[in-house]
């Protein structure tokens, strides 16, 4: 099916995002001070650019891990049913760990990943998102720090795609459809 025509808003710039990301650090580093090793977990694919840029301003000891989740596939609705479709490679029994998400938008996703590792008793775990949609939520989840919550709205940048396509802007758009006929 091909994909209808739309355009990329700019909703948060690259310096915004830079600017949030030293604040969110300096509160992780002070949440985790003394770790023997945070174990950051960035779950695939849309939070590759985002843990890339965290981990670097965390001056913390840190193992980087990623678990991949079913996604919404080429659609824009979420599937709710949530599946492992890549898990750590790490054992995370004891350890800290960080839980780094793109967006919270049902909170189906989070929520299931938070109750997996949860389950392997880790000795703290704490999440953190870029991005938060409240106004969309259907499980009660929230991420320990978070970026910038954002309406209602298809966004996509800063590793985050529309159907794989926009995950290299360097700043977070939203999707906007265009009448092609008017745009012609
Ligand atoms: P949830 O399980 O509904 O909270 O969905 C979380 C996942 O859906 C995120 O990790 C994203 O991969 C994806 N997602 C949610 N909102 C958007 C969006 O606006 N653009 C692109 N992907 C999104
Ligand atoms: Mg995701």
């Amino acid at each position: 099916m091909a994909q209808k025509p739309y355009v990329v808003d700019q909703m948060i710039s690259a310096k915004a995002i830079a600017a949030r990301i030293e604040e969110l650090a300096r509160e992780i580093e002070t949440a985790f001070a003394g770790t023997d090793k945070l174990v950051v977990v960035g779950l695939l694919r849309g939070s590759f650019v985002f843990i890339a840029d965290l981990v670097r301003e965390l001056d913390l000891p840190v193992e980087v891990d990623f678990l991949e989740t079913s996604s919404y596939g080429s659609g824009m609705e979420s599937s709710r049913e949530v599946r492992i479709l890549k898990d750590i490679r790490g054992e995370v029994e004891g350890r800290d760990v960080l839980v780094v998400e793109d967006i919270v938008d049902t909170g189906h996703t989070l929520h299931h990943v938070l109750h997996l590792l949860q389950g392997r008793h880790p000795r703290r775990l704490e999440t953190i998102a870029l991005l938060d949609k409240p106004a969309r939520r259907e499980v009660d989840v929230k991420a320990t720090w978070t970026g910038f919550e954002i309406p209602d709205e298809f966004v996509v940048g800063y590793g985050i795609d529309f159907a794989q396509r926009n995950r290299n802007l360097p700043h977070i758009g939203k999707v906007r459809f265009v009448d092609q006929a008017a745009s012609a």
